[in-house]
């Protein structure tokens, strides 16, 4: 059985790092889907978010990283014998991982295993980390250090356009 890590990961944190890691414990074989939604604006590109995503988890036995277009269900369709593996935080991530469960399982019969956030990781979010970086915080609390790095040089790309 495979486990399907899906996300923006824009970028990817610590806490999705722990979700990867732990699946990878738990299945044996991960593949991270990198998504890629036209309706949504990223920091960064869906190619450099899977090349940020591969860079970090590759050190992680049995993991992989494919960008995702289109359908989740249709992805693990592709994939074969899998699940998909999503952490959840607090109240709000469960009332959407169960409705987006509840889709998957209904379009692609794909069952969905939630995995509590570990303590230390349990509030970090991609949304806060671009947040900080953009009024010029120090991220590396919440990201690997090579994700930081690429963080800042992004957030100095963009300050530059703006002039
Ligand atoms: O990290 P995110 O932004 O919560 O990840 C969202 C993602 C990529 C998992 C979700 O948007 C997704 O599954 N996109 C693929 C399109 C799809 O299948 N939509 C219907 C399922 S609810």
């Amino acid at each position: 059985m495979i486990a399907v890590c899906p996300g923006s990961f824009d970028p990817v944190t610590w806490g999705h790092l722990d979700i990867v890691r732990r699946a990878a414990r738990l299945f044996g074989e991960v593949v991270v889907a990198v998504g890629d939604n036209q309706n949504k604006s990223y920091l960064f590109a869906a190619p450099q978010r899977v090349e940020l995503a591969r860079q970090v988890t590759a050190g992680i036995a049995g993991v992989r990283v494919e960008p995702m277009a289109g359908l989740l269900a249709d992805f693990c369709r592709r994939i074969g014998d899998c699940v998909i593996v999503k952490g959840v935080r607090f109240a709000s991530d469960f009332d959407y991982e169960l409705q987006m469960a509840h889709v998957n399982g209904a379009i692609g019969e794909v069952e969905t295993v939630l995995l509590p956030a570990s303590r230390e990781y349990g509030t970090i979010s991609s949304t806060f980390v671009r947040d900080v970086a953009r009024h010029g915080g120090d991220v590396s609390a919440f990201v690997p250090p090579a994700v930081a790095q690429a963080v800042r040089r992004k957030i100095g790309e963009e300050s530059m356009d703006v002039r």
